[in-house]
């Protein structure tokens, strides 16, 4: 490669089909902190993209031996994926190959482990690490890669009906996840509109890299109805498993109940999701959403945080007048 720049704006095309870099939507509702934070997610974005560059040493049918069976399945399956309730999914059993998953959980990063940029959530309404920088982390740079490669998008697309979907070459919220003992994810629906793209997140596939996992320790991935009054599915982060989903208007999930695992276990978890451009009728949601329980009691200071959450990440100066807020949580936190 040239030099840094040439590096990046060859991966973005290559992952992505780009034809032009992208750029800063006009219409995005970015506060001045707001577009500081964007400022320090491109530049961790842009290190990303540098990670994944010249990883790319597999293409055509050597990408899908990287996967298990499911791959050469794809037309057969969109059928369970279309049919799902409450909102099109589809569980994946087998979803890597065994020998790429074992290289996946063995490079997977503590959470405690400074040496990685983890993104520490911790907050009534979420309570999880998050990491989207894959320095020093070849794997996870490799199956991010492989898992934007037009072949395994292809299959994506067969298996979702999606004919325009593609990958997020940002990476936006896509990356390493992991949840401590206590952790959890309140019910929400997605961001809908990429913040830098303009996009329209159309699939979540979320990979479960649990092994010995004991189902008393809670950690499912629950699928709620259309009016958010019940949890019509819940998914097992079961090893080597996958959950590929819609995520649209009506796709509430989430995993409002702390876990019960060990305090030296996380619930592990690699995500990536894939957009298309918007459709005419997608409401611009341009963060998550989220929803208390509803057998949940809703205080002020809770009411407020989720109104906050709409425009931005919590902080913890926004903490700062609800001290005591880690004895009031009940059974929700
Ligand atoms: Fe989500």
């Amino acid at each position: 490669m040239a030099n840094k720049e040439s590096c990046r704006e060859v991966l973005v095309n290559k992952v992505a089909g780009l034809n032009v870099a992208p750029k800063i939507i006009s219409d995005s509702p970015t506060t001045a902190k707001q577009r500081t934070r964007l400022q320090s997610e491109d530049a961790a974005n842009d290190l990303l993209k540098e990670n994944l560059t010249d990883k790319t040493d597999v293409a055509g049918d050597s990408v899908l031996s990287f996967f298990g069976s499911w791959i050469n399945e794809t037309k057969l399956i969109s059928g369970e994926f279309t049919n799902a309730k409450p909102f099109e999914h589809v569980a994946i059993p087998n979803f890597l190959s065994d020998a790429a998953c074992e290289q996946l959980i063995k490079e997977f990063p503590d959470p405690k482990n400074t040496r990685h940029n983890w993104h520490h959530y911790d907050n009534p309404i979420e309570m999880k690490y998050a990491l989207n920088c894959f320095d020093g982390l070849p794997v996870a740079s490799k199956m991010f890669h492989l898992l934007s490669s037009p072949e395994v998008i292809l299959k994506i697309r067969e298996l979702t009906g999606i004919a325009d979907l593609e990958a997020d070459p940002h990476l936006h919220g896509a990356g390493l996840h992991a949840y401590p003992s206590g952790g959890k994810l309140d019910t929400h629906l997605d961001y809908a509109i990429h913040p830098v793209t303009g996009k329209e997140r159309r699939i979540n596939i979320i990979l479960f890299l649990n092994k010995d996992w004991n189902e008393e320790y809670g950690g499912d991935l629950q699928l709620w109805d259309a009016e958010l009054k019940t949890c019509s599915q819940v998914m097992p982060p079961k090893y080597n498993t996958a959950v590929i989903f819609r995520t649209c208007d009506i796709s509430y999930h989430g995993l409002p109940f702390p876990l019960k695992c060990p305090t030296d276990m996380h619930r592990r978890s690699i995500a990536i999701y894939y957009v298309s451009e918007p459709r005419p009728e997608t409401v611009k949601r341009y963060k998550a959403k989220f929803f208390p329980h509803p057998e949940q009691k809703v205080c002020d200071n809770l009411r407020r945080l989720y109104e906050v959450r709409k425009d931005r990440r919590i902080e913890q100066e926004d903490l700062a007048d609800w001290p005591t807020w880690r004895a009031e949580g009940g059974k929700f936190w």
